[in-house]
């Protein structure tokens, strides 16, 4: 049987491990869940030491524990470290899902639930490939070192730790990451270029306590009002961000890489179709494309304050909230944007209300170049197991230990996406298209045997 074979063969088996690895609630933002995330990376570990590695540590940190696998049984062979996650996001709202988030149902060629395209279900494809190639040959064809963590959707807090006090373990030739999506169907894709993310959220205080609307409304400052008020300034007509200096340091992106952007079989059609929206709009002078992947954002994730429940309530609420969050892209430094929106933010409020300013993460954004023998090893690999030649694109989303990765090793880093950009990550419906679960085992077990000729 050859490779290809065998992954055929394996088919039903492979989906059958998948749906019970999904049926594992690990949401790392919610301390109810720990007892699942602990099972969720016992789960990784066993199926890594059953895939052939003689290696694998469940590693405990402050909050939730990382897997770490590696087989070095390639001598003269090229080492490559695997990064992956096994956290998903809290699927609420419930009632929105189709079928149970975790419990995982095909439809239409999609399996459904939660963490299906974000990450697990990129994760079980390495797992398999790299278990399909150990049975051929009975060994992996190169080095690999695997990391899987628990705290990606809540910021990679204890990673970065664990980087730094272990850089001499993880050293390798090269970083494959698959916690991406491709362009679009049957556009097998590699990211060569990821934002940033910094998040803040803030506190207004007006009155001491909540007041009685009637009584004091109109002589008294409504923090809920001017959160909106100072919301509606931090862009202006043209929809750049009002924040001074925000731009000063964004990289310009060279007309070849602008045209080569534009040119990707990217459709409109497409992103109208996951998106709904009634009209679309976005910062005066780029394309879609270039919005959403070199160009910096701020967004407001969240607001909340006064009186949310049944019926009304006639009160001046004494807070008001927001959650927001900026897109970086290269050339910005997070620290001082940090700096910048919470400076131009306490300008724009008024005496009237005290603000907390709270930055609550901070991370840089991502871009390489994508030459080098690693890369054309990927894209035939990606031939192999899709039929079609592999585009270079780059990404609006972020994923902090790509660019922890590239700053401490200066190794390649190739982002190899399976999702697909209307898959529904982070929200109800979540699902993977299998022919992108399929295809993917047989293009990773490819590229993991093309390595070894490098
Ligand atoms: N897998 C995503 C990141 C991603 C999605 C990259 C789509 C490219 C395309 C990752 O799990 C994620 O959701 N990251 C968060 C950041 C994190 C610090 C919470 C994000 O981008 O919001
Ligand atoms: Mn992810
Ligand atoms: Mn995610």
């Amino acid at each position: 049987m050859n490779l290809n074979e065998l992954i055929e063969s394996r088919r039903d088996q492979h989906l059958g491990e998948l749906r019970e690895f999904l049926s594992i609630p690990s949401v790392s933002a919610k301390s109810e869940h720990k007892p699942d995330i602990e099972r969720a990376a016992r789960w990784v570990a066993d199926h890594l030491k059953a895939a052939g590695f003689p290696t694998v540590e469940v590693v405990p940190t402050n909050l939730h524990p990382l897997v770490y696998a590696e087989s070095l049984e390639a001598p003269g062979k090229p080492t490559v470290l695997l990064y992956g996650h096994y956290d998903v996001q809290p699927a609420e709202p419930l009632d929105l899902w189709t079928s149970p988030a975790f419990e995982p149902a095909v439809r239409d060629g999609n399996l459904f639930g939660r963490g299906t395209a974000d990450d697990k279900g990129q994760v079980h494809i390495h797992m398999k490939a790299l278990e399909c190639l150990h049975e051929l040959h009975g060994k992996f064809p190169v080095n690999i070192k695997v990391l899987i963590e628990g705290e990606e959707e809540v910021g990679s807090v204890s990673l970065w730790d664990y980087v730094q006090r272990n850089k001499a373990k993880l050293k390798a030739d090269a970083l494959i990451v698959s916690d991406t999506a491709m362009l679009g169907k049957g556009v097998p894709s590699i990211t060569y270029g990821l934002r940033g993310l910094n998040y803040y959220q803030i506190e207004l205080t007006g009155p001491e306590r909540d007041l009685h609307s009637g009584v004091y409304g109109g002589a008294v400052p409504n923090p809920l009002t001017i959160l909106a008020e100072l919301f509606a300034k931090l862009h202006d007509k043209n929809l750049k961000v009002t924040v001074p200096g925000f731009y000063d340091d964004v990289a310009k992106v060279s007309a070849a890489e602008r045209k080569a952007l534009n040119a990707l079989p990217w459709k409109f059609a497409n992103f109208k179709k996951a998106v709904g929206a009634p009209a679309y709009d976005g910062e005066k002078g780029f394309t879609t494309v270039e919005r959403l992947w070199v160009r910096p954002t701020l967004e407001l994730n969240g607001v909340w304050g006064g009186y949310q429940g049944e019926g009304a309530k006639t009160v001046i609420p004494s807070k008001a909230y927001a959650k927001f969050s900026t897109r970086l892209v290269p050339g910005q430094n997070p620290a001082k944007i940090a700096k910048l929106v919470e400076k131009h933010v306490r300008k724009l409020l008024p005496k009237s209300v005290h603000c907390k300013f709270e930055t609550l993460s901070m991370g840089k954004p991502w871009v390489a170049a994508y030459h080098g023998p690693i890369f054309r090893v990927a894209q035939a690999a990606l031939q192999k197991g899709f039929g079609k030649k592999a585009v270079f694109i780059r990404e609006g989303g972020s994923i902090p230990f790509v660019t922890q990765m590239h700053d401490t090793f200066k190794v390649p880093c190739v982002l190899i996406g399976f999702g697909l950009p209307d898959e529904n990550a982070h929200a109800p419906d979540e699902h993977l298209a299998l022919e992108n679960y399929y295809g993917g085992i047989k293009a990773i077990a490819h590229l993991y045997e093309d390595l070894a000729t490098l």
